[in-house]
């Protein structure tokens, strides 16, 4: 009797909820049919300019049509499911993809109104004034001192010792890890924990004075306690540069960044206050994913 009742079971329900399961698969799964972004993608005095790019590796499209403004003084968080674009669209920021051979990337992306995949830009110091801070801390197997030092040094910033000490303080200080590492420079970088390490990897970008710094989950190797610092950091941060920030943390996304963009299947969806992205999404999909349905 048991087994017949299961295999009813088993006969009865399942092939209706694989139905249902099938059917919302397929919602989640099909590209909006109108791409427009949602929201409100643009700013104000807006520090970098994206229009209209796309990105494909070899025939594979991972970005459609995305347009969006990066403002100054602002932290933009960029959310949605695993391998929906968004560290693809990171990388955009500041030519990091030139490095994968397979990439192309179409469109427009403007620093301060100048094309960057323009002819004339050189992606060193392009590299400098858009730095990067990845997801796993990446330190050089140098020194501490030598980490923070590395940019300004191949750079030419300083003309003196005395000049490059200071800037490797200041950048230590504003990354919230002079205190702790003051007495061991010398040190290797290696040898701090991993929430020290990736604040040496945030001053080592702040070291040659970046104006927009990109972070691609910053704190998704680190613990509560120094994922809180790194937050407080970004929060402190934000006065001086134009930050986005790629996060699977919602709260993460809630308490640093003001505006908030929803990429799904290589689109931008939708973009917005941070606060109303998580209060009262536009789009029915954003919705979906912050309430936890996909994702
Ligand atoms: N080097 C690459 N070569 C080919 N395809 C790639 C490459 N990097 C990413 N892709 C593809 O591009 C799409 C977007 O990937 P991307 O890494 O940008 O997603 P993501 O949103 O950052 O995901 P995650 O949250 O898992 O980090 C995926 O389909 C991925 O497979
Ligand atoms: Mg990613």
């Amino acid at each position: 009797m048991e087994i017949a009742a299961s295999r009813m079971t088993d006969q009865a329900f399942p092939i209706m909820n694989a139905d249902i399961l099938a059917e919302e698969h397929a919602r989640l799964h099909a590209r909006p049919v109108d791409r427009k972004t949602v929201g409100s993608p643009f700013v104000k005095n807006p520090r970098m300019t994206c229009r209209n790019v796309d990105v494909f590796y070899g025939e594979k499209q991972a970005i459609n049509k995305v347009s969006i403004d990066v403002g100054q003084n602002q932290v933009l968080a960029m959310i949605g499911p695993s391998g929906c674009g968004k560290s693809t669209f990171l990388r955009c920021l500041n030519r990091m993809n030139d490095t994968v051979s397979s990439c192309r990337v179409e469109g427009k992306v403007c620093l301060d109104g100048i094309d960057i995949y323009g002819p004339a830009i050189d992606v060193v110091p392009l590299r400098a004034r858009v730095g990067m801070v990845f997801q796993k801390p990446n330190p050089f197997p140098k020194s501490i001192y030598d980490n923070v030092a590395y940019g300004p040094r191949i750079h030419g910033l300083t003309r003196d010792k005395n000049e490059l000490d200071e800037i490797v303080q200041t950048s230590l200080v504003k990354a919230g890890l002079w205190e702790e590492v003051k007495d061991r420079l010398r040190e290797p970088g290696t040898g701090l924990s991993g929430g020290q390490q990736q604040r040496l990897c945030i001053a080592r970008a702040i070291a040659v004075s970046p104006e927009v710094i990109l972070m691609d989950e910053p704190c998704s190797a680190l613990d509560p306690i120094a994922t809180a610092r790194v937050e407080e950091l970004i929060a402190e941060l934000r006065a001086q540069y134009a930050i986005v920030i790629v996060t699977h943390a919602m709260q993460q996304a809630s308490r640093v960044s003001q505006r908030t963009a929803y990429f799904h299947l290589g689109d931008l969806i939708e973009v917005g206050p941070t606060e109303k992205i998580f209060t009262n999404p536009g789009h029915k999909l954003t919705e979906d994913y912050i309430t936890g349905r996909f994702g």
